[in-house]
């Protein structure tokens, strides 16, 4: 269903004019998710890994119109928090897509979670330590529970991002058989989950194998713990667990570089197929991507308000910062960047000189930059430049540090433009301090 699709959105792929045309309209910085290429990239994802179920990393981008696209296009929700849990109930995913993937969950998110649990109770709640085990209990909870490992490998486009091996993440590899005996004992044992961490690329897939591998080897283990000598029955063998699936996450990337090589995806799938080697009867694969369903779905336009040129470079000051995307100032992520022209009296891009410039944002610190000394048609002030596969991890790591504003977002669906987040106001940055005075004066 999806041959023909590009499998990778370029940021010259999007139409300049109605590109143009929005942030004249809306004013920038200004993002843009376009719904029909996040419904492709679902298909796509599906398609590749017919047999897997396939649940959607809600943290890649929260925005409602989004997490409704994802819903209608057959995909469950993985949250890492309450508030996404909650975004997606409101989304109208039902109880039984959605799992909630606690890190050090705070108090607040697990008496949450537990009392979701009890009006959905097909929710499943992965963990990834013993403590966490007992805190549920603590709280009544006896549902549906997953256990997360750390695969001891991991894999990611930042050591930043890498969740499997030396990270907080998951029980280790060693200690998850007897983690899941004990957490059955307790609860409804469905599943067990791991992740290697985020941005893998074709060169990481021995790793993606290694986790895929292990978690195959982990299921067997569980279903069959007296294995070792068929036949043989050892009384004291522990119990046979049945599961539901074995989630072997995330991270699939996206070349952000013009030069990369898209990720192949149903290569990708039959490694996954071939690592896992078996599972046992009746235990289902899962899949959580997030940055592969939206990445390139989105860009985010920005205008350029002065040019200088220092002794070192020549500085290109755009109205978006680190504030409004931080992936370059974190990770010293590369995002393509397309002047799309638009100065007055200026040429036409195509008709200016390809000149080094780097791209920097109005915040205090000198690593608000989007790119440095990068070549792109001579930018002048005024001109509209459009920051490419920003969909993931963009809007949803906006700040309003240097108290700015968080920027806009509009969905693009079948063509029609809305405002699914409207532009903060300078009165959006106190609204909490604020509400804070008015109490304190009437409890005084
Ligand atoms: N599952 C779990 C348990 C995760 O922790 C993550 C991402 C995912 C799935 C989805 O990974 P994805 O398919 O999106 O790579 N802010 C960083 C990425 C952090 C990802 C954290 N966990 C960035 O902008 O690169």
């Amino acid at each position: 269903a999806t041959d023909g699709n590009p499998p990778v959105r370029r940021v010259s792929d999007w139409n300049a004019d109605r590109l143009h045309d929005l942030a004249t309209e809306h004013d920038t910085p200004l993002y843009v998710q376009d719904l029909d290429r996040v419904r492709e990239n679902c298909e796509r994802l599906v398609d590749a890994f017919s047999e897997a179920d396939v649940r959607y990393a809600v943290k890649a981008n929260t925005g409602r119109a989004v997490l409704e696209a994802v819903r209608d296009a057959g995909l469950d929700a993985e949250c890492a928090s309450a508030g996404e849990l909650d975004r997606a109930l409101a989304a109208g995913f039902a109880g039984d897509r959605l799992h909630y993937t606690a890190v050090n969950p705070p108090a607040r998110d697990l008496d949450y979670v537990v009392g979701v649990a009890e009006a959905e109770p097909k929710l499943t709640v992965t963990v990834g330590a013993v403590d966490a085990l007992d805190r549920l209990a603590d709280r009544g909870y006896d549902g549906r529970i997953c256990v997360r490992v750390n695969p001891g490998v991991g894999a990611g486009h930042h050591e930043k991002v890498r969740t499997g091996g030396a990270a907080k993440f998951g029980i280790p590899y060693g200690r998850a058989a007897q983690a899941a005996r004990s957490a059955a004992e307790r609860f409804d044992l469905v599943g067990i989950h791991a992740h290697a961490g985020s941005g893998i690329d074709s060169d990481q897939l021995d790793s993606h194998r290694e986790l895929v591998a292990r978690m195959g080897e982990l299921a067997r283990e569980l279903a069959d713990p007296g294995d070792d000598a068929p036949g043989d029955t050892d009384p004291d063998a522990p119990a046979s667990l049945d599961l539901e699936y074995v989630d072997v996450g995330g991270g699939f990337g996206v070349p952000y570089r013009e030069d990369a090589p898209p990720l192949d995806l149903p290569a990708v799938a039959e490694a996954t197929r071939e690592a896992v080697a078996s599972l046992p009867a009746g235990v289902d694969l899962a899949i959580e991507p997030g940055r592969y369903v939206v990445a390139d779905a989105g860009v985010l336009l920005t205008r350029v308000n002065a040019v200088k040129s220092t002794p070192d470079e020549r500085v290109v000051g755009v109205d978006a910062g680190m504030t409004d995307l931080l992936r370059p100032a974190m990770y010293d992520a590369y995002h393509p960047i397309l002047n799309l022209g638009g100065a007055d009296g200026e040429p036409t891009p195509e008709r200016r000189d390809a000149t080094p410039v780097t791209v920097a944002g109005p915040i205090c610190e000198t690593g608000d930059t989007f790119c440095r000394n990068r070549a792109l048609a001579d930018p002048a002030r005024g001109d509209l430049l459009a920051v490419g596969i920003a969909g993931a991890y963009g809007y949803e790591m906006a700040n309003q540090y240097n108290s700015r504003p968080r920027p806009a977002e509009v969905a693009l669906d079948e063509g029609i433009a809305t405002v699914v987040r409207r532009r903060e106001t300078l009165a959006d940055l106190t609204t909490v301090e604020r509400e804070s005075e008015r109490n304190s004066a009437r409890d005084a």
